[in-house]
């Protein structure tokens, strides 16, 4: 295996990577259950807080129709130049650069707030989720969904990019599975203020690619990317050889599955 294999298959960068690998494998299935709680109703006002490349903003425009409107909000303005690029034109929906612990937003402007895989990586959480109670209207409900602890997929990643790769890279999954206790969420949400939380944790079965794909699609896809790119050959081959061995046994027919816990708020203005 040459450096040359990486940089052919996926020398996208990891926004369109993203796009490509993790939101179909990934990023759409969970978004079609945070939708379903969302129960978005035509003519709705929706936001979708840390949208990254726009799955559940474009899955939200179809559900609110015409008469609704939808806007997206990054702090990665990568993610933003993809989202922008993908939906097509007959879909509107306004995209915003910021962080969403201050967001450039009227007050009470929607009716529905989503927030898809987004809150973990908040450096303020309670900033965040002020601001989503901020530009609710009164009455308007927020969902959002978070994932962990990690699925014993992600664990067996995260234990070989630390062995192989180092602490950063294994830190970078561990933050990804950070939020998960439900008291904790509901605390957060308190602290903002929202009223009538729902807080329910579910397993969602992921049929992923076999496991030598997702595992250079999941690296490529996410800031991993960077952190890699500075490994040696050798420590590449092993961090392969070590997840590909012990993802075996998640195999079925050849797909790696992955049992990933869910935690799905829901909470009213
Ligand atoms: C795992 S991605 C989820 C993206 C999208 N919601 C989806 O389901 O595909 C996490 C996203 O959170 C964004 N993000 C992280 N911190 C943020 C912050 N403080 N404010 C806004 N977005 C943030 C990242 O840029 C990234 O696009």
């Amino acid at each position: 295996m040459s450096s040359q294999y990486f940089n052919e298959a996926y020398g996208a960068k990891p926004p369109e990577n993203y796009e490509r690998y993790f939101v179909p494998a990934i990023g759409k299935p969970i978004a079609t259950d945070l939708l379903c709680l969302a129960a978005l109703r035509p003519g709705e006002r929706v936001l979708d807080v840390a949208c990254g490349t726009g799955i559940v903003a474009r899955l939200a425009s179809r559900q609110v129709g015409a008469g609704g409107t939808v806007a997206g909000l990054d702090v990665n303005s990568g993610m933003l130049e993809v989202a922008r690029s993908i939906t097509p034109t007959d879909v509107p929906i306004d995209w915003h650069e910021s962080g969403a612990e201050d967001m450039p937003l009227p007050d009470e402007a929607f009716d529905v707030v989503l927030c898809q895989l987004g809150l973990q990586f908040f450096s303020d959480k309670v900033a965040g989720l002020r601001e989503m109670q901020r530009v609710l209207a009164p009455g308007g409900r927020l969902v959002l969904n978070i994932p962990g602890p990690a699925s014993q997929t992600f664990a067996v990643l995260a234990e070989a990019l630390e062995r192989h790769i180092g602490t950063q890279a294994a830190g970078f999954v561990s933050h990804v599975f950070s939020l998960y206790n439900t008291s904790e969420i509901r605390q957060l949400l308190n602290e903002a203020n929202f009223r009538d939380i729902t807080i329910r944790a579910h397993n969602k079965k992921l049929t992923l690619p076999p496991p030598k794909e997702f595992l250079w699609q999941y690296v490529y896809s996410t800031p991993l990317a960077g952190i890699v790119a500075e490994a040696d050959e050798q420590a590449l081959v092993a961090l392969e050889q070590e997840v590909v061995r012990r993802w075996q046994a998640f195999q079925e027919n050849g797909s790696l599955v992955d049992q990933q816990r869910i935690v799905a708020a829901s909470a009213l203005k």
